[in-house]
């Protein structure tokens, strides 16, 4: 087993500026390679919890990632290894082309730009928008944009992928070739989802959130199976 797991959260607890309660006491550790669907009914706290990986919000408690306790010296570092796809595509498209937003992860770690243009067309190919990559995100269908955003974070090459209900508004063929991208994809991934079914096919491990708590956390053909536990927590 890796000595040093992809993410250790130690007693994460957050309240948003207006006062709710979005997690109350989180901790979780997730090995490298582990393919982790966190699910949870409506408001349970999934993009809440996401959102601190790469401390986009800072809750108490401590979050490390491969091995590294997240504070403000090592942010912008930890950011380039930890690939967060949001669960609206516009907070992640903001260039006036979608080709510019998957070059900006790369263009801003200073990578050569014959490498950028490289990973730019591999990211994009991928995700099949390549025929896309000159049009503004404000032209896109949202499928289009979920691709996108996809895109931006595969072109970063990151370690960690949080992605953030990635399958909604694809059609089910956009869906399905997403669940084989991330099957292949070796990397450690956490993926906030409704999609139950791309959970039992796709994640080594389940974690059940209710109320930003953790209460369950097992593989998912036990956890899924259990219809009295998923309908307890809203599901
Ligand atoms: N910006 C915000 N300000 C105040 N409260 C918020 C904010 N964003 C989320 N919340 C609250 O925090 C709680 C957790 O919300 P979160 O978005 O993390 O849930 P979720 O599990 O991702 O839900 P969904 O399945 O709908 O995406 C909810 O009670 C929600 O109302
Ligand atoms: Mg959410």
């Amino acid at each position: 087993m890796n000595a040093v797991p992809a993410l250790d959260i130690d007693g994460l607890f957050y309240d948003y500026p207006d006062g709710t309660a979005a997690l109350y006491g989180i901790s979780l550790v997730v090995q490298e390679g582990e393919r982790v669907g966190l699910i949870g009914a409506n408001g349970a706290g999934k993009s809440t919890f996401l959102l601190h990986l790469n401390g986009i919000l800072r809750g108490k408690g401590a979050v490390r990632v491969f091995g590294e306790t997240l504070g403000s010296g090592n942010l912008a570092a930890l950011r380039c290894k930890v690939g967060m796809v949001f669960q609206n595509p516009d907070d992640q498209l903001f260039c006036p082309t979608i080709c510019e937003d998957v070059a900006f992860g790369p263009r801003n770690m200073r990578l050569p730009e014959a490498e950028v243009r490289q990973r730019v067309d591999n990211a994009m190919e991928t995700v099949g928008v390549d025929h896309l990559k000159h049009k503004s995100p404000f032209h896109l269908s949202i499928g289009q944009k979920k691709r996108a955003a996809l895109a931006t974070v595969l072109s970063m090459d990151a370690r960690l992928l949080a992605l953030d209900e990635p399958t909604s508004n694809l059609d089910p063929r956009g869906r399905r070739e997403l669940i084989a991208l991330l099957q292949a994809f070796a990397r450690t991934q956490i993926i906030a989802t409704h999609d139950l079914d791309l959970v039992r096919h796709l994640c080594t491990r389940v974690v059940l959130l209710d109320a930003g708590k953790v209460v369950a956390d097992s593989v998912p053909e036990s956890l899924l199976d259990d219809r009295a536990l998923l309908e307890a927590h809203g599901l």
